[in-house]
């Protein structure tokens, strides 16, 4: 299903952070430059981080390829490994290897319309692949970005959200569960922002990344607006050891025995809809 990981990608590299930034009480950003060469991903991809004594977790890459020199993550501390990782700062070296798995199938989204939808932290990844759009904004058709989180203070990367929404050629709109006093904008579920996107849902692909929970529900509404089972794009999570397809992990309960982290974390809604769990 994928091609095979460059031998390259499994050695440990070491990457000095050359800026680091708190972005809520939970989540801290990192740039990192490798020792040596780009890291070369594709949106969607991750890395697993090791730190030495403490372990490797996979992480997401948050930055688009079309930054060269250096890349991003942004961790949420956890456990033991990210919570160790947001005591590091500018300077400090960390391990990596990769990129591993299956990114966004953006040469499918070429000339398509597309619907992002972020969940949290979902904005992550989503982040990578939205900027790359925005990079090569004459691919692409329609943008629309719906982005949700627990409160306004929750949502990450608030200056860049801030230019997503001002540009003319992205129709942008975010959500809140729950308000503060200075909100001006939606409070509800992200769920509640689909009904009122109009898109031709024969060439838009819809994007999803969020928390498990999020997923059944924003499906349902995408299945309403009648998105094909294969536009429905999704990236899951599972608990990861070897992070390329050795060691069983990651195993997706589903008749094809998928591993997330080889044949995912990317994944369309067609491929993995008879999963007990997304
Ligand atoms: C493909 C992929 C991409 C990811 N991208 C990001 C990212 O961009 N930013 C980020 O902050 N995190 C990301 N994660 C999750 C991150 O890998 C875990 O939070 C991390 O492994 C936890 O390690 P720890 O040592 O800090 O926690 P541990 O001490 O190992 O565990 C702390 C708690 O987190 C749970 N946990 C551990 N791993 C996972 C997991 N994969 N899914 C759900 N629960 C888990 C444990 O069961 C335990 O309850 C990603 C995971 C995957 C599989
Ligand atoms: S993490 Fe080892 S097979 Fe996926």
């Amino acid at each position: 299903m994928t091609e095979e990981i460059k031998n390259s990608n499994w050695k440990l590299r070491k990457g000095q952070i050359v800026a680091a930034r708190q972005l809520t009480r939970t989540e801290k950003w990192f740039e990192i430059k490798l020792e040596g060469s780009d890291l070369d991903h594709e949106p969607g991809q991750f890395v697993q981080v090791e730190l030495y004594g403490i372990g490797e977790a996979p992480v997401s890459v948050c930055s688009s390829p079309t930054k060269r020199g250096s890349f991003e993550l942004t961790v949420r501390a956890a456990g033991r490994l990210t919570t160790h990782m947001h005591t590091l700062d500018k300077g400090d070296w960390v391990g990596i290897r990769g990129p591993f798995g299956r990114g966004f199938p953006v040469k499918l989204m070429t000339g398509n319309d597309l619907m992002f939808v972020a969940g949290g932290l979902g904005i992550a990844p989503l982040r990578s692949l939205i900027n790359y759009v925005i990079d090569n904004r004459r691919e692409f058709g329609k943008v629309h970005i719906l982005l949700g989180s627990k409160t306004p203070a929750d949502m990450l990367f608030g200056s860049e959200i801030e230019v997503w929404q001002k540009r003319v050629d992205v129709d942008f709109s975010c959500t809140v569960d729950r308000r503060d006093p200075d909100w001006k904008g939606n409070v509800g579920l992200i769920t509640s922002l689909i009904p009122g996107v109009h898109l031709n849902p024969e060439k838009t692909f819809g994007v999803v990344v969020g928390p498990p929970i999020m997923y059944k529900f924003v499906i349902a509404e995408l299945l309403k607006k009648n998105l094909p089972e294969r536009q429905i794009i999704l990236s899951l999570e599972r608990h990861m050891k070897c992070g390329m397809g050795k060691c069983g992990h990651c195993q997706i309960d589903h008749p094809k025995n998928y591993y997330c982290c080889k044949d995912g974390p990317v994944f369309t809604y067609e491929e993995v809809k008879d999963s007990k769990k997304l």
